[in-house]
């Protein structure tokens, strides 16, 4: 184990914060330098950096343990099936889902709400019914229900946000109605940082008897979720947000919802019995998981899981909230400079944008110092077109940045301000 977790596994009376220096002796590409200088990464929404503890499970399963998984009766099979099980239960504890069936593997967010939109809604929408969403969505929770609108004649309803990046509640309580079948929200949006107060939301929705699906990718890594507390249909995120590698994430789906859904794909292990004339399907979760899966991406998944609990996610989000609030404070200095989404409540994202100054331009320069930010849109279109801006810069951060690098961006955003400005 390595030395943060050794340092911080055990159970923290006091709450103290942990040892950033020795959190980020466990990433070993923090250690890197870009352009002659260390790197300094806020790209955290877009992808955040691996442990050791991840980069060695992922290794270890490789070296010694890799086989198929479901098929085999050899002692590497048995293996192999065993971590990949096992990282499905590890998972249902970070979510507090109630059992390991209503946790599927799949690619990362943007496969699970597509699995939704595909077997929940599509089988079920019709023309007239209406799938309410909001202005903040990333296109993964756009798109999919626009495919399904298309493919049924079902109409999508969008709620407005206000000027500080809130989704407005009052809108909301007048678009939601008779015929909204299905409502789908962030969690945390990724372009702004909001973070949205669901529980409002979902309370709406079930009293109404209307499913509700959160796209959690932006909220996983920086607030502790219990789908069971929330009470939402389905859940979604993706693990290489979260220290976990790419192309694994997860769909949580409510037992009862999971069970009356069709298979979304077929093939292999997602069959109990396959004929000519009829096939019988598997039980939850394989039913969805159709084909060879990501053994590695979910070993590698869980191993991020452990590494989180052991900082403690409540620290995680202490940790964040403070760089944020430095962050926030810092970049207002900067004179030309303007915060794009001033919601209250905030995961750790600073947008902005910068007076005669290009985003792209700007991450070109901070690049060249080393700092990585993203610019762009963000794929939330829509969220730019509500600004009146075609980008904006996107400083993420996570629990293993510092004041320092905060300090980095500052000084290179004085500099990129001073040449272009
Ligand atoms: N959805 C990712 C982001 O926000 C890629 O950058």
């Amino acid at each position: 184990m390595s030395l943060a977790l050794a340092t911080t596994s055990r159970p923290d009376a006091t709450g103290a914060p942990f040892d950033v220096d020795a959190v980020r002796r466990d990433f070993p590409v923090l250690a890197r330098e870009v352009n002659g200088r260390p790197l300094c990464y806020l790209d955290n929404a877009a992808s955040s950096q691996h442990p050791r503890a991840v980069i060695d499970a992922i290794s270890s399963y490789y070296e010694t343990s890799h086989a198929n998984v479901h098929r085999g009766v050899h002692r590497l099979s048995q293996e192999a099936t065993d971590l990949f099980e096992g990282a499905r239960e590890t998972l249902r504890g970070f979510v507090n889902a109630r059992s390991t069936r209503e946790i599927v593997f799949v690619r990362g967010t943007t496969e699970a709400i597509n699995l939704v939109a595909q077997s929940y809604a599509r089988p079920r929408l019709g023309p007239g019914d209406e799938i309410l969403i909001s202005w903040l969505e990333h296109h993964a929770n756009i798109v999919p229900w626009q495919m399904v609108c298309e493919q049924t004649g079902a109409k999508l309803r969008v709620i407005p946000i206000t000027r500080r990046g809130e989704v407005d509640f009052d809108a909301f309580l007048g678009l939601i109605g008779e015929r909204t079948r299905l409502l789908a929200l962030s969690h945390v949006s990724n372009a702004l940082g909001t973070v949205v107060p669901v529980e409002r939301y979902i309370r709406e929705a079930r009293r109404r008897g209307i499913p509700v699906l959160l796209d959690g990718a932006q909220a996983v890594p920086h607030l502790p979720v219990d789908v069971q507390a929330l009470d939402c249909d389905f859940y979604c995120w993706s693990g290489h947000k979260m220290c976990g590698p790419t192309g694994i994430g997860v769909l949580y789906g409510r037992e009862s919802l999971l069970e009356a859904m069709p298979p979304w794909q077929g093939g292999g292990d997602m069959i109990l019995a396959v004929g000519f004339d009829r096939t019988v399907y598997n039980a939850l979760p394989w039913k969805f998981e159709a084909g060879t899966p990501h053994i590695a991406g979910a070993i590698g998944l869980a191993a991020a899981v452990r590494y989180l609990q052991a900082l403690g996610l409540e620290r995680i989000a202490a940790a964040e909230h403070e760089l944020l609030e430095y962050a926030t404070r810092r970049v207002e200095e900067i004179p030309g400079l303007t915060i794009v989404g001033t919601a209250p409540e905030k995961a750790a994202v600073v947008s902005f944008t910068l007076e005669r100054v290009h985003p792209h331009d700007l991450g070109t320069i901070l690049d060249h110092d080393g700092v990585a930010i993203r610019t762009g849109h963000h794929c939330a279109m829509p969220v730019m077109e509500f600004f009146g801006v075609p980008a904006t810069a996107r400083a993420s951060f996570a629990f293993y940045n510092t004041r320092a690098e905060v300090d980095r961006l500052v000084e290179s955003l004085h500099v990129a301000r001073e040449m272009l400005g």
